[in-house]
């Protein structure tokens, strides 16, 4: 929740208590240094140890509730037919309106029995943008990833509320182009990750599903995101600013065919899970899940995850829980805004992202610039974020690297972690950074594993060690021990 002070600025407001923390400490430059060098420049590849904030993501690292951790301790570890199972097939019917539930051990597990129960060589998945893990999933089953967004969508300026929203007559014209079936099924995600957790609306994920139900083609959300989505829409869409969360939720699932999402975000555990109405997309599925994943009551997760699963989905239907991170996300997107720092706009859920195409403009996409401005903000900060550009892209069958649509780096904002202090910090230490971007200098890669090569690789910095120059100039600035 955001409040207006009486001068008239607006800060996010904590609607929770914090009552268990966990201490952090900010390594000083010399050992940051030392850290990120044996890290490869890859910020994946730091240990906590060495990390003040972690940005890197908000995936399981939320701060659970009480009720979430209360219901761990009442687990049923039965093999088969456990009652915490029943508990999380009860909230996904009362929120989600779905009667068949699917547990995995995570997003990318979910994803994995959709393209081993749908996609087929030569098929095309239309999306409103793709998701690392879903990308390649569905590439090693055969199928084509296609990206059907907006132009809009790749505008780091706009002040477009919905740009995850699918473009239309792409979509219509990759669907004539490759004949109804032959399309697995179409794929919405809320909100699109990788191009800076923009939202989709309901009126455009309504048109999507006219466009596809006559041709038989169902319709997928991935709701590791929903609530964040459904809080957007809240805020954005007009005639839904007194819609509860929940009827929003209810009013998305309404319309999709099936929901499969990571429960390591929205629903702040780890886990995973497919959900459906569709008896037919629900049979296609099960038969894999003991083979992938675990038996039907568990699929891989522990019971405990899936007791605060079940409470989860109930508690990020709260408009307060459901936007704790986006309203922390837009006050640290307006103060780096107000310094000038180039950011993504508007804000939007999970992280606030810097556009590296005009921090470091003077980096080639070759040299990979949101990686290396990723590295060079740990070096400056001790915060950890996410690089998601080209070296999140993997190269193509040919060996040549594919350059990203977008180079951003991700500060990811883990909901109920940070304090608005934790933000200030941050916007200060990204100011001094941008004053001395040119001292930030191009990467190339010395250890690239074959897929998904972002989480393994290692980099060094292209020519002159301007890792080392940078973390020199930041000492004669601020001392030894910052
Ligand atoms: C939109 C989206 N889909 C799928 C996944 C994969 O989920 P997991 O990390 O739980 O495997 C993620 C993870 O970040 C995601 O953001």
């Amino acid at each position: 929740m955001s409040i207006r002070l009486s001068n008239g600025s607006e800060i996010p407001i904590e609607m929770h208590k914090v009552r268990i923390v966990q201490r952090t400490r900010l390594a000083p430059a010399h050992e940051r240094l030392r850290a990120i060098e044996e890290a490869g420049y890859n910020t994946f590849l730091l240990r906590s140890r060495s990390i003040f904030l972690d940005m890197l993501t908000d995936s399981g690292t939320n701060a659970m509730t009480d009720n979430q951790l209360a219901a761990m301790m009442q687990s049923d570890d039965a093999y088969a037919g456990s009652e915490s199972f029943a508990k999380l097939e009860q909230s996904v019917a009362d929120i989600f309106g779905y009667q068949y539930v699917l547990p995995a051990h995570q997003g990318r597990a979910c994803e994995h029995l959709l393209a081993k129960a749908f996609v087929k060589p030569g098929h095309i998945v239309p999306m409103n943008y793709h998701f690392t893990t879903t990308k390649a999933h569905f590439d090693l089953a055969g199928g084509k990833v296609l990206e059907l967004y907006t132009p809009e969508a790749l505008n780091t300026r706009s002040s477009c509320p919905f740009k995850g929203n699918m473009d239309l007559g792409r979509l219509s014209a990759a669907i004539e182009k490759a004949g109804p079936e032959n399309v697995s099924f179409v794929r919405m995600e809320a909100t699109t990750n990788l191009i800076g957790g923009q939202p989709f609306s309901i009126e455009n994920l309504r048109q999507v599903k006219a466009l596809v139900e006559p041709l038989n083609i169902f319709l997928v959300v991935d709701g590791s995101l929903i609530s964040e989505n459904a809080y957007f829409i809240r805020q954005r869409e007009p005639g839904y600013e007194n819609v509860s969360i929940r009827d929003i939720i209810r009013e998305m699932m309404s319309i999709a065919d099936l929901c499969y999402l990571s429960g390591r975000k929205s629903c702040s555990v780890r886990g995973g899970m497919i959900a459906t109405n569709r008896k037919d997309l629900f049979e296609a599925i099960r038969p894999w899940l003991p083979v992938y994943e675990g038996f039907f009551t568990y699929g891989g997760m522990s019971s405990k995850e899936i007791e605060a699963m079940a409470v989860g989905i109930r508690e990020m239907t709260d408009v307060e829980v459901a936007g704790s991170s986006a309203d922390a996300i837009r006050y640290f997107a307006c103060l780096l805004e107000k310094e000038g720092i180039p950011v993504v706009t508007p804000p939007g859920g999970l992280a606030c992202h810097l556009d590296a195409t005009r921090f470091v403009d003077h980096l080639p996409q070759s040299e990979y610039p949101a990686g290396a401005l990723a590295a060079a903000v740990y070096l400056t900060s001790g915060i950890r974020g996410m690089e998601r550009g080209s070296v999140s892209m993997d190269r193509d069958e040919e060996g040549n690297d594919v350059p990203a649509d977008m180079e951003l780096l991700r500060l990811a904002v883990p909901r109920r972690v940070y304090t608005m202090s934790h933000y200030q910090y941050a916007a200060d230490r990204l100011r001094w950074l941008y004053d001395h971007r040119k001292l930030i200098g191009g990467l190339e890669f010395y250890e690239e594993p074959p897929v998904l090569r972002f989480f393994g690789g290692k980099m060094k910095p292209k020519g002159a060690d301007w890792g080392a120059a940078l973390a020199a100039e930041f000492v004669s600035q601020f001392g030894p021990h910052c």
